[in-house]
């Protein structure tokens, strides 16, 4: 699967891990919050495939991450989509109430999350061909790569948070500390290289 299509698959999936949530559990406050939980979840595995895409491919050139290269657009839309659910079950656990959710969320929460929803945003808008030509390369990149930092921050906040209170989001912190790590730690160029020399073929061979 290549393209667009995957953002479809990814809607379809998210959709109905929510549906089963709130099927099982029951759409009230337990089922919602537990729906939350798990379009966190969903949410952080599409932003670190598109967050370590390419930092894989330096390192591992391959298939699989020639695949994640191509379509790391869609995995950052599909995150988006996701986590647009995430919103939609905030405004349910509140009674698609304004005044209730100000008054559930602290100010700092509502800063910092209205910051994190507005990079979605904006990244999102600036993920087609279009739309990224318009704002040109530099300004591109600039907006993707400081709203991927700050997304891992507000997930790193959260996840961090609870991975010192419980081994359960242990998993969850690994996977966030590696994605950064394997984007800061030096990829292992020379290693790489050597595959393709003539040489090591004709030794393989
Ligand atoms: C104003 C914006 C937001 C609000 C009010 C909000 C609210 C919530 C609520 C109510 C929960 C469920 C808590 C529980 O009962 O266990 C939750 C979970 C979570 N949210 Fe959000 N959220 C917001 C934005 C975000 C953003 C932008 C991110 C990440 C980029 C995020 C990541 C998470 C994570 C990681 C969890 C915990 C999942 C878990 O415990 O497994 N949230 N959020």
């Amino acid at each position: 699967m290549n393209g667009w299509p995957i953002v479809g698959w990814a809607t379809f999936a998210v959709a109905a891990v929510v549906a089963a949530v709130l099927g099982i559990v029951g759409a009230g406050e337990p089922g919602i919050r537990m729906a939350l939980r798990a379009t966190a979840r969903t949410s952080l595995a599409f932003f670190a495939l598109a967050f370590v895409a390419s930092a894989l491919r330096r390192r591992w050139p391959s298939d699989a991450t020639a695949w994640l290269m191509r379509n790391r657009r869609q995995l950052g839309v599909s995150f988006a989509v996701s986590h647009f659910v995430h919103l939609l079950l905030i405004f349910a656990l509140v009674g698609w109430s304004w005044a209730a959710f100000r008054a559930a969320t602290p100010t700092e929460t509502r800063v910092m999350g209205g910051l994190a929803y507005g990079f979605i945003a904006l990244m999102t808008v600036t993920s087609f061909d279009v739309t990224a030509a318009w704002l040109g390369p530099r300004a591109w990149r600039l907006l993707h790569v400081a709203g991927a930092y700050y997304l891992w921050i507000i997930f790193a906040q959260n996840y961090f948070a609870q991975a010192a209170r419980s081994v359960f989001y242990w998993p969850y912190a690994a996977v966030l500390a590696s994605a950064m790590a394997l984007r800061w730690l030096p990829a292992p160029r020379a290693a790489g290289a050597r595959v393709d020399l003539p040489r090591s073929r004709a030794v393989r061979s």
